[in-house]
């Protein structure tokens, strides 16, 4: 068993975060989402930003990271459903949850899982949803090995020209 700390994400993470970002992405969306567009996604771009919201707490949800050997290797953000009717609907969303690429299957992502469940548990959710692209088999396969199921809600967004279709998922949120 490899030994996982989850923590809260801190500014200096924003680097090692950016560059998960942008490599999650790329395995991810390759065929999906253009070749152009996934090319020209920055690293450092990406992790600057990451460090000025995390500094600035700008962003309105928690932001987690998990660690192996004092390594980034996972990251995720939870915190109210963004696209809620009502300022007091208790839905939370799991916003993101990206792995680095070398650490797919090693039961990180599993680990930082868990962990955000049990912080949107601690800010009182009681369910949460989250939107995966439906041409992102593993992701899905991930969610649904977890505990989430869509619920028949499903959107279209567009990515560097792109048309990706969105499903939404839910989840019961209980304190693991
Ligand atoms: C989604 C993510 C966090 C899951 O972490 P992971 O370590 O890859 O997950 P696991 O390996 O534990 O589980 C993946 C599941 O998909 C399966 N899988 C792997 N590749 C697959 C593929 N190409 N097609 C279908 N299923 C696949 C695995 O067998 C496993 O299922 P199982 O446990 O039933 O065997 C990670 O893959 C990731 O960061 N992906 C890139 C970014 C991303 O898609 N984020 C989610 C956006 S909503």
């Amino acid at each position: 068993m490899m030994a996982f700390v989850v923590r809260q994400a801190l500014p200096s993470d924003g680097a090692a975060m950016g560059q998960i970002h942008v490599a999650a992405w790329r395995s991810a969306y390759v065929g999906v989402i253009s070749d152009s567009y996934l090319e020209g996604l920055d690293a450092t771009t990406f992790g600057l930003r990451w460090e000025a919201s995390l500094r600035e707490s700008t962003g309105g949800s928690t932001v987690l990271v998990v660690m192996r050997d004092d390594r980034v290797v996972a990251m995720c953000a939870v915190g109210p459903f963004r696209d809620r009717a009502e300022p007091d609907d208790p839905t939370g969303e799991l916003w993101m949850l990206n792995a680095d690429p070398s650490s797919f299957g090693t039961g990180a992502a599993v680990k930082l899982h868990s962990a955000a469940l049990q912080t949107l548990a601690e800010q009182g959710h009681r369910s949460a949803v989250l939107w995966v692209v439906d041409r992102n088999p593993r992701a899905r396969r991930f969610y649904e090995r977890e505990g989430w199921a869509a619920d028949g809600v499903e959107r279209d967004a567009e990515f560097g020209g792109s048309t990706i279709h969105e499903l939404r998922y839910v989840r019961q949120v209980t304190a693991i």
